[in-house]
């Protein structure tokens, strides 16, 4: 099979290890980069091309897929643009931060016959796997209700990167839009959103502007609910996803890592991760975190800890393996043509526009 050439647009903290992960696939080329910050010092070290335009990039020959990971408010326009010259598409989450943008970046990526992968990685951890397994399984009898928290505190910073600008990376819902996506995932579209919070501790000098607390409820017909929790303005620290069903719960841990499954006959423990070692590593660094991880991680020059790492290196293979022409499992497709990672940002946006209206908002008035 012939080699696969790839380009990386945005290589901070992310899109380099993604670079990075691509010169170790076989059958991968990583052709080149595009940053206009961290491009040639990624470039030198990776032994591949450096580009400053967009469209010098994607109209490459030697370039068959495009890896997005610029900032959040910046995907839309290199997505459009390898679409364009009909370039395969990966584009870090959140796609897009409004339902308008997802649509254009899925038709374009659409009519042009291109794949549109979404970086929703937990869709790749092991555990996730594991649980959706279980459910498929009846294990847990019928979905009634998801619980997700992701919170945590954040104290005042001497500097501060776009991820805590509402503008840049949508806030702490879209920018770690992979709780949402996940209950999605398991319960299908919600049908109404409710949100109340605000911005309640982190105002004026060495903060950004995103809301720190973000309360949820949504609801999915048929007596099916979930809520989630974001932001940092939590002094007790929690990440974690529980699924409960008419026979049974899932305790999806991801900061004192494990997957438990609970049923009447007792509890099982399962993995999150590839291995004991990388829940354990996973445990230590985020357990009696004190700080929100995006500023003490995610930072160009920083490396992904262990866990992350393995999980990049599994959605790196797997986007090899379809640009290669490899077909996804049903379950997948949505992941792989934009329509997941847009029914989180259109929730997402109805949340939104609850908060702004103080009203709960049908979902439907944002998808029409
Ligand atoms: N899936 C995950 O778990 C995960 C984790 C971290 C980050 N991300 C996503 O990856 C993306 C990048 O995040 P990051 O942590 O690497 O941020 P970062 O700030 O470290 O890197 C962003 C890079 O984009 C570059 N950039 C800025 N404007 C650009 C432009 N117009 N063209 C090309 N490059 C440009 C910057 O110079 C910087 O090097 C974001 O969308 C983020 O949400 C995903």
């Amino acid at each position: 099979m012939n080699s696969k050439g790839y380009a990386v647009i945005g290589a901070g903290y992310f899109g380099a290890r993604l670079a990075e992960i691509i010169t170790t696939i076989e059958g991968a080329r990583l052709v080149a980069v595009l940053d206009p910050d961290n491009g040639a010092e990624v470039a030198a070290r990776l032994g591949c091309d450096v580009e400053s335009d967009l469209d010098a990039i994607c109209s490459r020959e030697d370039v068959d897929a495009v890896v997005v990971a610029t900032p959040n408010y910046l995907h839309k326009e290199p997505v459009l643009i390898a679409a364009r010259y009909g370039k395969q598409v990966f584009c870090e989450k959140p796609i897009a931060l409004s339902y308008e943008d997802c649509n254009a970046m899925i038709e374009a990526t659409k009519s042009s016959g291109v794949l549109f992968v979404a970086g929703h990685i937990m869709n790749f951890m092991n555990g996730v796997r594991t649980a959706k397994t279980l459910i498929n399984e009846g294990k847990i009898g019928e979905l009634l209700f998801c619980h997700a928290e992701r919170i945590g505190w954040e104290e005042p910073q001497p500097t501060f990167s776009w991820k805590k600008l509402r503008d840049k990376s949508g806030g702490h819902l879209y920018h770690h839009i992979h709780e949402l996506d996940l209950v999605q995932f398991l319960m299908g579209p919600a049908k109404t959103a409710c949100m109340v919070g605000g911005n309640v501790a982190h105002n004026g000098e060495g903060f950004g502007d995103e809301d720190d607390m973000l309360l949820i409820t949504l609801e999915f017909g048929a007596d099916k609910y979930a809520t989630l929790q974001y932001g940092s303005a939590f002094r007790w620290n929690e990440h974690y996803v529980k699924i409960n069903g008419t026979k049974g719960a899932i305790l999806v841990d991801l900061q004192d890592v494990k997957v438990i499954l609970k049923t009447e006959e007792g509890e099982t423990r399962y993995l999150l991760h590839e291995s004991q070692e990388e829940d354990d590593d996973r445990t230590a660094i985020y357990k009696n975190f004190e700080v929100d991880s995006a500023i003490a991680y995610g930072k160009p020059g920083k490396t992904p800890p262990m866990w992350l790492d393995s999980i990049m290196k599994k959605e790196m293979n797997y986007l090899h393996y379809l640009v290669q022409g490899g077909q996804a499992d049903e379950e997948f497709v949505p992941l792989i043509d934009g329509t997941a990672a847009r029914a989180a940002i259109a929730t997402a946006d109805a949340l939104t526009l609850s908060l702004q209206e103080n009203r709960k908002v049908d979902v439907s008035e944002v998808t029409g």
